[in-house]
């Protein structure tokens, strides 16, 4: 099948795949390298919530990222690597190299045990080192945990006990800007006790020395034993799990979804192909998003090797040194393809046009967003300050859970329009419901967003929770795949995301679970009860507000709940304002009303309608003037 070049090329492909998808994705499965080609594209139906894809077909992801690499690109560099510290060393890694190190990394994973269907956790920086060992787990069958490296010691304890994670591989020291973060000490924390988890492997620059205590090893001396050595590419059936990644819901614990080795390795491809255009052998693609995110695994680690490019890993943050550090970045690589989120450019602009201005940027051909939904302020910024109106901007909705970007913008080929993440990918069959669950239609249609039709990127399940995978994403809608996110779509078909219709809140493009919050709020003993809801944030997107009831009224305890929630989620789940109040509005049922205190935490008072089946109605009014104070 021919990658899109034209639209005429993406409206053929968007009817093959509508006339007969079976069809159609087993002819896309050609694009992969396979031990052996698949014969059934998928199986299984959203009712069920079983689906799998190429389930006969035999591969492994890194045969398709390191050694079909080598017939053409094995002296390409794969990755330049950028410090946190633009003093030391930047490191480039050929095709080649990369290999090499993966197949010793995973040779020694491998000397410990490891093998295939075991569960490896990963937390580390953005370091060469997190890239080699994830494609090592890969390599060998085993299915990694990366957790974001921001994570307290309790965040991360949860996602190892809930994984069973046999290994924990860190670095000792994690750099963002001026913070120097002990991820060590925190997995020493996060693991103590846990007796399943036989080895931890330290990673650590010659400057910060490791004292290596029982079950810990070195990393370089680790794989050093190795040093030379091959390790072929474990078969995988296409629906054997690929990986992990935690994600927050609107309630319970976080999930681990669970992303199959084919499907999920087709849609990385295919999507990332289609969407950034990257055409001519000098482009190089950055995208600015952390591995400990779905981001950063399709287009970050798999979906620029499956392709074969080139591309820029930062390990540090857009404002350290100072505000122009990625308009450096972007002139020291000439980077051509450059993907960030829209509360990095929000950050940016605030910091001043003056930071961005002396850079020409020349070498910029196509501008991407995602996380959140992008205001036109900041599209515009974006546009004009950064691509100098001269590069297109694809804004590409997708999820942890849809595996790779869903409606997007192609770059050159289809029209973008701002704030729009405009046009479905072909194969993805987006519909807008109801809350009866009825299709809307027309032009100026919306309605929650659902996905009528299943494709590869979708993940299979939540780990150790099929059923809970049913009832969140399939049961609302069933026979669809219900997203959580609202939507509008004009006359021409083009999609605009407005946001999280459910108890998600999203933080600096970070997903946030408002249940996961309240339950660390609890914890404080002074705490009755607590109600998290998002509101606008300019910066952030949405910030976190609470309301709070306490044993005795009147008391400040807002940074000793800041505390709780640091120690239980990480910082990045703080709260904004804590709003103390005598009273939450509830029903006669006992149910906190949380659709009231969204609206008055969007300053929408005149839509909370009528009140009078509240316990305490005149508690609303209260709660709006406090929140004016
Ligand atoms: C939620 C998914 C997808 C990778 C990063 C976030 C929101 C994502 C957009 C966009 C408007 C967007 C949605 C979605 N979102 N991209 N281009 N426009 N909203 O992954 O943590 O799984 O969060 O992010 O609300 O449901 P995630």
């Amino acid at each position: 099948m021919k990658a899109i070049s034209n639209f005429s090329d993406y409206q053929e492909l968007t009817q093959l795949a509508e006339n007969d998808p079976q069809s159609f994705w087993l002819e896309m499965s050609q694009k992969l390298s396979w031990f052996q080609a698949p014969k059934i594209a998928y199986q299984g139906d959203f009712h069920q919530a079983n689906v799998r894809w190429f389930p006969d077909g035999q591969t492994n992801i890194t045969l398709n990222c390191l050694d079909q690499q080598m017939q053409q690109n094995k002296d390409k560099v794969a990755i330049y690597f950028e410090p946190n510290d633009p003093k030391e060393e930047a490191v480039k890694l050929t095709y080649e190299e990369l290999s090499q190190q993966v197949q010793e990394c995973a040779l020694a994973l491998k000397s410990l045990g490891v093998k295939k269907g075991d569960v490896v956790c990963l937390y580390l920086s953005m370091r060469p080192e997190l890239l080699i060992s994830t494609l090592a787990c890969a390599r060998i069958g085993a299915i990694h945990s990366v957790v974001f490296a921001g994570f307290s010691a309790k965040a991360l304890r949860e996602r190892i006990e809930d994984c069973h994670a046999k290994i924990v591989i860190t670095n000792k020291t994690g750099l963002r800007g001026n913070k120097n973060l002990n991820l060590l000490a925190t997995v020493e924390e996060a693991t103590d006790g846990l007796n399943f988890v036989e080895k931890t492997i330290i990673y650590h620059r010659p400057q910060d020395q490791v004292q290596l205590k029982d079950r810990q090893l070195d990393y370089n001396q680790w794989v050093a034993a190795f040093a030379g050595q091959q390790c072929p590419a474990e078969k995988m059936q296409g629906d054997d799990p690929l990986f992990i990644l935690y994600t927050s819901g609107s309630t319970g614990r976080p999930k681990g979804l669970v992303h199959s080795t084919a499907g999920y390795m087709l849609w990385a491809k295919f999507s990332f192909e289609s969407v950034f255009q990257m055409k001519s052998e000098k482009d190089l693609f950055w995208c600015t998003a952390d591995m400990g995110w779905i981001t950063g695994h399709t287009y970050f680690a798999y979906g620029p090797l499956l392709n074969g490019v080139s591309q820029v890993m930062f390990e540090g943050v857009p404002n350290y040194p100072d505000a122009s550090r990625f308009w450096q970045i972007i002139e020291k690589y000439q980077v051509s393809h450059f993907y960030t989120a829209p509360t990095a450019i929000r950050a940016l602009e605030a910091a001043g046009d003056d930071y961005v201005k002396p850079y020409e940027m020349n070498s910029l051909k196509v501008l991407g967003t995602v996380g959140e939904p992008i205001n036109l302020e900041a599209w515009n910024w974006y546009h004009q300050k950064v691509g100098k109106s001269r590069c297109p901007i694809v804004d590409t909705w997708w999820q942890t859970e849809t595996g790779g970007i869903m409606i997007s913008t192609l770059a050159g080929i289809t029209q973008p329009i701002a704030c729009h993440a405009t046009l479905p990918l072909p194969g993805i069959r987006p519909i807008l419901l109801n809350e009866k669950a009825e299709v809307q239609e027309g032009a100026n249609a919306q309605g929650h967003l659902c996905i009528a039709q299943p494709w590869p990127g979708l993940a299979m399940s939540i780990w150790g929770d099929q059923k809970r995978f049913h009832e969140t994403y399939f049961s609302t809608y069933p026979g669809h795949y219900f997203t959580g996110d609202g939507a509008k779509r004009d006359q021409d078909g083009n999609y605009r995301i407005t946001g999280r219709v459910d108890d998600v809140i999203n933080v600096s493009g970070h997903r946030i679970g408002t249940a996961e919050v309240e339950d660390a709020i609890n914890l404080h003993p002074q705490v009755v009860e607590s109600a998290v809801v998002g509101y606008p944030h300019p910066i952030k997107g949405q910030a976190i507000l609470a309301f709070v009831t306490t044993l005795n009224e009147k008391q400040e305890l807002d940074q000793e709940i800041n505390q709780y929630i640091t120690q239980e989620i990480g910082p990045i789940a703080k709260t904004e304002r804590i709003i103390f109040t005598a009273h939450l509005p509830k029903t006669r049922s006992g149910k906190i009303m949380r659709r009231i205190l969204r609206k008055i935490a969007h300053n929408e008072v005149e839509q909370i309608g009528d009140t009078s089946t509240l316990v305490n109605p005149e508690s609303v009014e209260q709660l709006i003037n406090q929140f004016h104070n």
